[in-house]
């Protein structure tokens, strides 16, 4: 297969379940994110852990602060050498480019969450976000590509529209995503992974579905077979 495009979310409170998970795994099949939960317990070093089994890391932290606080901790999420990080697009235009100075384009992919997957139009408009869910991705989008950072994370429901916004060299990574048979849990913007892969995502970022099957090695070849075209669910 080519370079994984499935990036496994640990979504463990300890390390040694994230490492046990790591040594069923191949770093050919998957990239890996650590999120707030597994960085929060276990810190860096599970990160070292990781990578040092060859796993490419996404750090996500969703950084959101005022600039100079979000750039230093962009500096040192990339002192870690991890493949990927993120920072909230809600933070901002100065917040963005703070963070594009921290980590210089080509060394750690710097990306920037539009919304949360979870949210749906009554969310938003709670928290004073009027309009479609769509406008405000858009919107986002455009902003942060404007700051010039790599890419976003988004809804595969969003991704067709952002790359006829923003084209092709603009990563595009998706959570929120569903084998047809599995359970939803709490995310709303769901797609298949097929279906994500044809609206244009570059990579999925998949938690449950494989973390909580019985044989996550098996759940991931299938989605990869899957996300080949070599199979459909
Ligand atoms: O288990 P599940 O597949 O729902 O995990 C999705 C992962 O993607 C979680 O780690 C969650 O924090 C993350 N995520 C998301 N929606 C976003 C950004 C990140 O679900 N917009």
């Amino acid at each position: 297969m080519g370079a994984p495009r499935i990036i496994v979310a640990f979504d463990f409170p300890r390390a040694e379940q994230a490492l046990t998970l790591a040594a069923r795994l191949e770093p050919g099949s998957c990239r890996v994110k650590v999120g707030k939960e597994l960085f929060t317990a276990a810190g860096p070093q599970v990160v070292e852990k990781l990578m040092g089994k060859g796993f490419d890391v996404f750090l996500d932290l969703k950084f959101h602060d005022i600039p100079s606080t979000v750039a230093n901790a962009c500096k040192a999420a990339a002192d870690l050498g991890v493949w990927m990080m993120n920072v909230h697009a809600l933070g901002g235009r100065r917040m963005l480019s703070a963070a594009r100075e921290a980590v210089p384009a080509g060394t750690t992919k710097l990306i920037a969450v539009t919304l949360l997957t979870s949210m749906e139009r009554s969310d938003l408009n709670e928290v004073g976000l009027n309009g479609d869910p769509q406008d405000v991705v858009e919107r986002l989008v455009l902003l942060v590509r404007d700051c010039e950072l790599d890419g976003v994370v988004s809804s595969a429901l969003e991704a067709p529209r952002i790359r006829q916004l923003i084209g092709g060299s603009f990563c595009v990574v998706t959570p929120g995503i569903r084998p047809a048979d599995a359970s939803v849990d709490e995310q709303k913007r769901i797609t298949t992974p097929r279906q994500a892969i044809e609206n244009g995502a570059d990579y999925l970022v998949i938690g449950r579905p494989i973390t909580q099957a019985p044989d996550p090695a098996l759940m991931l070849h299938r989605l990869n077979d899957e996300i080949e075209g070599r199979i459909r669910f």
